[in-house]
């Protein structure tokens, strides 16, 4: 296996920019995710790396080696694709030996690759079938299959499980992260489905119209989104943003989040924010929330960093292990992630703990993370 450096890769289609000055680099072992809405550029990445596009400017390292101008069977790279693109007149053991004979590795290597790989992927008893008499999921294994026969520096995966009912994309989700750490591969896996980066990453890049917008463990890009962009993209359900007057008064910030002619919500923020927040007193920022950090005031002993406020319920969604409650809290809608034995009715107005550790503020112009 090894490191992967992509370096201010653009591309552009005739006029059309679609990729802007991606620059990426992936360790050894590391499992990249590519996440971003359809259109954004993530498969004209992928294609660039695999050498089936050429980018317009910048450069591909593999393992330190410039591979830019390699062709696609140059590279030591697998790639599984969303359609599987298996051979419809081969055998599933055909299916998967095939690149490794085009590579002229000898037989006897091959036929101990394909059962390797086979007992590794549960798919022993489908060796001698023909793909059309495959289910949607054993055409996936064989797919991920032949791409692991080749023991290549690399994986791409573009968005393999999204032809796959849920609960399957949900098995092959953990079977891949396993994958992951049995073989400790380097591997770019592209998805459009934020909760498979979430669960799958070392790191994520998120995209957004060609443009990198963050680049990060699922930690960070959950906990401090570089931009409303991702704050609003990743995570379900997502991070609760209201536009807010940062108050100062004695050196103290107070959030008001009120609109309209709603009740005050004036959230007094702890001494310990960070200075660069200051720098916006008096002015408007964008306030994030998320939904885990809002619970129900119980008069439970409660750290220095929460605050109450006072808001009305609107909608309550009970998703089996927790409920979504939507509140009306100062003009804005906020969702709260609470216990699903609490106690609430539609219309009700209750008393909620915000946990301020969690809060981040966004600049209203540029949209970027302040703080
Ligand atoms: N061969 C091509 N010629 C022209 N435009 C293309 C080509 N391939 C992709 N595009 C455009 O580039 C943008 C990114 O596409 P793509 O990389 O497939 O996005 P994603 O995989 O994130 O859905 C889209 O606007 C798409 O229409
Ligand atoms: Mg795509």
């Amino acid at each position: 296996m090894a490191s992967l450096d992509l370096i201010n890769i653009h591309k552009s289609f005739g006029g059309t920019h679609v990729l802007h000055d991606i620059s990426i680099g992936l360790a050894d072992g590391e499992f990249l995710v590519l996440v971003g809405p359809s259109g954004c550029g993530k498969s004209t990445l992928m294609n660039i790396i695999a050498g089936l596009e050429e980018p317009s400017g910048g450069l591909v390292r593999l393992g330190g080696r410039d591979i830019t101008q390699a062709g696609p069977a140059d590279r030591n790279i697998s790639m599984v694709f969303q359609s599987y693109a298996l051979y419809p007149n081969m055998t599933v053991a055909k299916n998967i030996e095939f690149p490794l004979q085009m590579r002229k590795v000898p037989r006897n290597v091959r036929s101990e690759r394909v059962n390797s790989v086979a007992k590794l992927l549960q798919i022993e008893h489908l060796l001698e079938r023909k793909p059309r008499q495959l289910s949607g999921g054993q055409r996936q294994r064989v797919a991920i299959g032949r791409a692991l026969a080749r023991d290549p520096q690399l994986y791409l995966f573009d968005e393999p499980l999204s032809n796959l009912d849920a609960q399957l994309r949900l098995d092959m989700r953990t079977e891949i992260k396993k994958l992951h750490q049995r073989l400790n591969a380097s591997i770019v896996y592209v998805t459009h489905d934020q909760i498979e980066a979430m669960t799958l990453a070392t790191r994520i890049a998120v995209m957004k119209g060609g443009v990198l917008q963050q680049l990060g463990t699922p930690h960070e890009v959950y906990n401090r989104p570089a931009n409303t962009f991702v704050a609003g993209f990743m995570g379900s359900p997502r991070m609760n943003l209201a536009r807010a007057r940062l108050q100062a008064a004695d050196g103290a910030l107070a959030l008001d989040i009120q609109i309209g002619d709603r009740p005050r919500a004036l959230i007094p923020l702890p001494a310990s924010v960070p200075q660069a927040l200051h720098a916006f007193a008096g002015r408007e920022v964008v306030a994030g929330i998320r939904a885990e950090a809002i619970s129900v005031a119980n008069g439970a002993e409660v750290g220095p960093n929460t605050r109450f406020v006072d808001a009305q319920v609107e909608v309550i969604e009970p998703t089996g292990a927790d409920t979504l409650v939507v509140l009306n809290l100062g003009g804005h809608e906020f969702t709260a992630r609470l216990d699903p034995d609490v106690q609430l009715a539609p219309g009700q107005s209750a008393r909620f703990a915000v946990d301020l550790t969690k809060l981040v503020c966004f600049d209203p112009q540029t949209e970027a993370l302040i703080a």
